[in-house]
């Protein structure tokens, strides 16, 4: 690809787009549109380079991912494209009508689930669809949900380990129910949760065990969830705080949108707020005394913990002094290392054959 693209956040190591993005620009090379849809365009690859091709063009980039969003408009900017380029977010629906829809497949399949209950309304049977993954991504089931929601879907030969699929609208097939959301109870809370919501089907165990030691957690006026997913901390810190302000950030509108709805549905005041933001980044006014994180260890495909660590610096730089940051982890994460780096030490609060909650004080 001729364009400089960076992921977010930076990350040297892992390029902004994969084979899948390449196959799909290729096989849509010689095609001209007007208005395109543009599915999970994780880094804002297909943006860019259907920009440089026809500066004209109306593109529409719907995503779970508001850093995807954020990607997207950074390396526009870097590659001085002046892109007739919008978001929307998940959380709200594609209507008008698109001559193409561009889908990078999603990492769950809930999400895809959902994507295409959304999507099915505003497509025609001009509508051009093409959807791109890693070969190894792309199941029976895949192409089997395209065919139960969309219509028909041929597939491509794999490319350097990549697949396209062409599902085209089948106007006479009435979908299945779309189950991409899921409610659950456990702890005496009630979750639900959107599709692309993390711990979508039940209780992560990482965050019970956390939860189990709320107990011990300091006093504190102003906590910060860091990571909220469907908000079951923000929840249960504003049961151990009556009086406490929560603060709740994520990058996914999807957990946005449901920790809101499950505070209110849990809690019912209004004591917290919930926002997208990459990590704290976005964040300057919280005075926070108590951050709680639970930090993903994965960005996509991609394992690492990049995200990780600047989460735990950010937490380290929002922190007023004598303020604490709880992290739980999987043993082999090493956070206390981390934190030791950046805090100057943690204490171990509590232990099992899995996981670890760490606690470190702001000096
Ligand atoms: C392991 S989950 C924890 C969710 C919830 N706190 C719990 O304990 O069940 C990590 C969360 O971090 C969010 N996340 C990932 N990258 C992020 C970023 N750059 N900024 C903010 N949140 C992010 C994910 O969307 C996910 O909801």
């Amino acid at each position: 690809m001729n364009l400089k693209l960076q992921r977010l956040p930076k990350n040297d190591q892992l390029q902004a787009w994969d084979a899948a993005d390449t196959l799909l620009l290729e096989h849509i090379a010689e095609k001209s549109f007007n208005q395109v849809l543009l599915v999970n365009d994780t880094f804002g690859a297909l943006a860019c380079s259907l920009t440089a091709k026809s500066a004209d063009i109306e593109l529409t980039s719907w995503s779970d991912s508001w850093l995807a969003h954020k990607a997207s408009e950074k390396n526009l900017a870097a590659n001085q494209l002046n892109a007739n380029w919008q978001a929307l977010p998940s959380t709200e629906v594609p209507t008008t009508p698109f001559d193409a829809v561009l889908i990078q497949l999603p990492k769950t399949t809930a999400l895809l689930e959902q994507q295409l209950h959304a999507l099915r309304p505003a497509l025609t049977d001009h509508t051009v669809i093409v959807a791109a993954g890693m070969a190894k991504h792309i199941h029976r089931s895949t192409i089997e949900l395209f065919e139960k929601i969309i219509g028909p879907s041929p597939t491509s030969l794999a490319k350097k380990k990549a697949r396209l699929i062409f599902p085209t609208v089948d106007k006479s097939l009435t979908p299945p129910t779309n189950k991409s959301s899921k409610t659950w109870s456990d702890h005496g809370l009630r979750l639900n949760n959107l599709a692309n919501v993390f711990s979508r089907e039940k209780f992560d165990i990482g965050a019970r065990f956390f939860i189990d030691q709320f107990s011990a957690l300091p006093p504190a006026d102003n906590i910060i969830d860091l990571g909220c997913g469907n908000g079951v901390l923000s929840i249960c810190a504003a049961q151990h705080f009556p009086e406490a302000n929560i603060l709740g950030v994520d990058e996914s509108y999807m957990a946005v949108a449901s920790a809101t709805e499950n505070y209110q549905q849990n809690i019912g005041d209004d004591r917290a707020r919930f926002t997208t933001s990459n990590c704290l980044s976005d964040i300057h006014d919280a005075a926070a005394d108590l951050i709680l994180c639970n930090p993903p260890f994965h960005q996509q495909h991609a394992v690492g913990d990049t995200i990780a660590w600047q989460m735990l610096r950010e937490s380290h730089r929002q922190l007023q002094s004598g303020g604490e940051l709880w992290v739980v982890g999987n043993r082999q994460l090493h956070y206390h290392s981390k934190l030791r780096r950046l805090f100057g030490g943690s204490r171990m609060v509590a232990s099992n054959n899995k996981f670890v909650v760490l606690a470190a004080r702001k000096r």
